[in-house]
């Protein structure tokens, strides 16, 4: 039987890709699937919590007992995020967030010409950084970074630099972990320094992982 330990509080979840679009017919976006996110809107709300799943385009089928959120660009992530964000007791940032969007979204398709076309980019905001700075006392706030190299140093430095509480790693060179699949293997860091490495699993067990380090949080500082 599933614990019920997250019964009764708000999880937000973030998942999948962004889309950022150019003209009319064209948009920038990457390899994430959304496998992973929707899998912890799935946990969470089998474990008791009201889950919001707040996903860019992915083609999944959302969740049971979810309320699916859907998004397409960062822009539009970065307002349902802020908006459901501040009521929720814990969020999890599983979505590939585009760091970047064209500077100019054209109204007509752009036209085929015999030179090279140059697209300028504009930064997108941090999202899980501006919820960082924002944080309730007590919330929770998870987020994920996918490394090819100094996994630790890197993943270190976003937790600090974000403000968040927990960081699930995976090095997505390793086979079966990463974007697309069903697996995926990770290492969760805690603010503290402290460090978990969890096998390689299905992507449903991996979301129970995390869940469990999430509800040991939850209820070490409530003291329940
Ligand atoms: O810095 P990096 O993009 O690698 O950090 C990844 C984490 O930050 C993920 O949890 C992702 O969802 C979040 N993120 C965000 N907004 C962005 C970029 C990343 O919330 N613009």
């Amino acid at each position: 039987l599933t614990p019920q330990d997250l019964a009764g509080l708000m999880v937000l979840v973030t998942a999948g890709p962004t889309r950022e679009p150019l003209d009319p017919v064209r948009y920038l976006t990457n390899r994430s699937s959304g496998k992973m996110g929707y899998a912890l809107a799935r946990a969470a709300a089998q474990r008791g919590a009201r889950v919001v799943l707040v996903s860019g385009p992915t083609g999944l089928t959302p969740p049971p007992e979810v309320q699916l959120v859907p998004v397409e660009t960062a822009q539009e992530m970065y307002e349902q995020v802020l908006q459901y964000g501040s009521g929720a007791a814990v969020v999890i940032k599983a979505a590939a967030v585009a760091d970047y969007r064209p500077l100019q979204l054209s109204d007509q398709k752009i036209k085929k010409k015999d030179t090279q076309l140059t697209v300028q980019l504009t930064q997108n905001p941090d999202i899980l950084a501006e919820l960082g700075r924002r944080k309730a006392q007590g919330q929770i706030l998870v987020g994920f970074a996918a490394e090819t190299c100094n996994l630790q140093k890197n993943a270190l430095d976003k937790l600090h630099r974000k403000n968040l509480d927990l960081l699930v790693a995976n090095d997505v060179t390793l086979p079966g972990a990463g974007f697309d699949g069903d697996t995926n293997q990770v290492r969760i860091f805690g603010s503290q320094g402290q460090e978990e490495s969890l096998p390689l699993m299905n992507k449903h067990k991996v979301a129970h992982g995390i869940l469990d380090r999430v509800s040991r949080l939850y209820h070490s500082r409530v003291g329940g």
